[in-house]
């Protein structure tokens, strides 16, 4: 449904991706992992425009839409959820849900409800008085408002404790089961939660593409895993 070709993209006069090809089929969660550094949020910011690239070629459903404006693309429903999460503290849960609602969209203010029942207990409290927790359901559940085709989701787990993050992972598997003909791609630098979620994995390096195989192979290959993640499963003696 998305696929990308040789794309590059450049700070300045450094180079920060380099010949990234990658692929997403409708209703599939994919893994995006690597070092800190190695170019993931830049991958991401890439595919919504706002990060300048050069791609051989960018298509969404056989469309090409590489030289589509951010505002364009999101019309479109790629969508990112960024890292800072970008919940607006001045305005309540329900407010910033509203806000980002987008006519047509089959993901309601009940829907988020329903998947993020903490958020209907916070429903009037103010963005800035949320946990970090609550804020990443908000910026999910925000990005579900647009009625996305392919939700791009950077590091929702980070700086969360263990039930928050189950939490989050059980909301994401639920959303890709009631088929919203939405796709994922998530970056994470807690492994087990891209190996549970998604199907397939990349890894970046260096902004290459490093490795590219099924949660069942990268699980099994501790030694990529140590290369490119350093994960170490300690040798047993
Ligand atoms: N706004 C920026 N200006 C210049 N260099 C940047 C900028 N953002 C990221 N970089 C550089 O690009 C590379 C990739 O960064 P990033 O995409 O944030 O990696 P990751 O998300 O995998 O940690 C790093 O070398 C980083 O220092
Ligand atoms: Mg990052």
């Amino acid at each position: 449904m998305l696929t990308v070709r040789h794309l590059d993209a450049h700070y300045g006069k450094s180079r920060a991706l380099s010949d990234i090809s990658l692929d997403l089929a409708e209703g599939e969660i994919v893994g995006l992992l690597g070092r800190n550094g190695a170019g993931k949020t830049t991958l991401l910011r890439s595919l919504v425009g706002l990060v300048q690239r050069q791609v051989g070629s960018l298509t969404l459903d056989g469309v090409d839409i590489s030289g589509w404006s951010v505002d364009r693309l999101s019309r479109a429903g790629i969508v990112l959820v960024p890292d800072y999460r970008g919940v607006i503290g001045a305005l309540t849960v329900e407010q910033n849900l509203q806000i980002a609602e987008r006519r047509g969209s089959s993901f309601s203010l009940h829907d988020a409800y329903v998947l993020f029942p903490r958020l209907k207990q916070r429903r009037a409290s103010s963005g800035a008085a949320l946990s970090g927790g609550e804020q990443q359901m908000l910026a999910i559940a925000r990005g579900m408002m647009c009625g996305p085709r392919v939700l791009l989701l950077d590091e929702p787990t980070e700086g969360l404790a263990p039930v928050i993050i189950q939490e989050i992972v059980d909301a994401l598997t639920k959303l890709q089961m009631e088929g919203h003909r939405l796709s994922i791609v998530i970056v994470d630098q807690n492994i087990d939660v891209c190996l549970n979620l998604a199907g397939r994995q990349y890894i970046l390096e260096l902004g290459r593409i490093v490795y590219e195989g099924t949660s069942a192979e990268l699980a099994a290959d501790h030694d990529i895993q140590q290369r490119f993640l350093g994960v170490d499963h300690g040798s047993g003696h």
